[in-house]
């Protein structure tokens, strides 16, 4: 028996990821910048066994099939034609946070899953190559495998679309609040999302100053400037939206108390409290902040009528091995 375990944070993108120039490869559209989550985690076990005639999947102590077994399988099928070996595995995936709190765990996930299953094989790659791998899985998964910030290139080719750190966890202590606004399933979920975003009208002036906001909010990280970071996420996310509710089909992931939440982080910031928000394809609402202001930030968002649970997380790190 090879068993191999790993554990990878999901990150909360501040440049968001959102359409692919080829579906297949998770080749993005756009580059994309990120925030790792250490207070969240996946961890997955990878057993490859010789007596399975197929893989299975427990994720969070029930048994997948159907679909998220077939996504698995395929991302597994990438490994066993690297390494030349064909085995079946067995994979326990457990995530630190409930899977109805809505926060995406896809990034974490594949992270986890590229390097406990790619041990598992006897492969040895970079962090590059496992960057690239786990973008195979989910595009945000590659963002999942540094540490602290980091930076997804869209790139040329399979081959140099891959996300790297661009500073460590203790470069500038940030946190997210996650005010939870509902624990629903995403109604559409981002691999079919990412195949509307070029119905849009929108989306081709999003690509197109890409580059512009990816620069600024680089710059701002590296600079440690909030008021320029708080731009940018807010534009960026708005931007992405933006193009989503003009889709064809429209996809509209803000409740009426996102916006009102979203509404209140900016009269905040006008009076004074560093907090900015972005969000993912769903309703609820990251407030990116610094460590002066979290407790208030968190303290306001609980007051908010209607906002389930605020779940806060420091800047984490990379995906790493573990024998626990
Ligand atoms: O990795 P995916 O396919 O789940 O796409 C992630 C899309 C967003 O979360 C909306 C944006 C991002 O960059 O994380």
């Amino acid at each position: 028996m090879h068993e191999n375990t790993a554990i990878a944070h999901p990150n909360i993108a501040f440049i968001k990821y959102w359409g692919n120039r080829d579906n297949d490869l998770r080749l993005p559209s756009n580059g994309s910048i990120s925030m790792s989550l250490g207070a969240l985690e996946t961890r997955t076990t990878v057993t490859l066994e010789s007596n399975l005639t197929s893989d299975e999947l427990v994720l969070d102590g029930s048994s997948q099939s159907g679909v998220a077994l077939e996504r698995v399988s395929t991302f597994l099928d990438i490994i066993r034609s690297a390494s030349g070996k064909h085995k079946f595995a067995h994979i326990v995936s457990e995530n630190s946070f409930p899977q109805s709190a809505g926060i995406a765990s896809s990034a974490s996930a594949f992270a986890a899953l590229a390097l406990a299953a790619s041990r598992a094989f006897d492969l040895d790659l970079t962090e590059r190559e496992l960057s690239i791998l786990a973008r195979r899985g989910s595009g945000s998964a590659a963002r999942s495998i540094p540490a602290g910030f980091a930076e997804w290139h869209m790139g040329s080719s399979s081959d140099d679309s891959f996300a790297e750190a661009i500073a460590p966890p203790d470069h500038w202590p940030l946190w997210d609040c996650i005010a939870l606004v509902e624990d629903q399933p995403k109604k559409v979920g981002s691999t079919q999302g990412h195949q509307l975003a070029g119905t849009s009208p929108l989306q081709s002036a999003r690509l197109q100053d890409a580059t512009r906001r990816l620069d600024l909010c680089r710059e701002a990280i590296l600079k440690k400037d909030f008021a320029k970071l708080a731009d940018v996420i807010e534009l960026d996310s708005n931007m992405m939206h933006a193009v989503m509710l003009t889709s064809q089909p429209p996809l509209m992931y803000w409740s009426p108390l996102s916006i009102e939440i979203m509404r209140q982080v900016t009269i905040w910031r006008a009076g004074g409290l560093e907090a900015a928000y972005t969000l993912d394809a769903g309703p609820n609402v990251h407030i990116i902040c610094t460590a002066e202001a979290r407790q208030s930030v968190s303290d306001r968002l609980s007051e908010i009528q209607g906002v389930m649970d605020v779940i806060i997380s420091p800047v984490g790190g990379g995906v790493f091995l573990t024998t626990r």
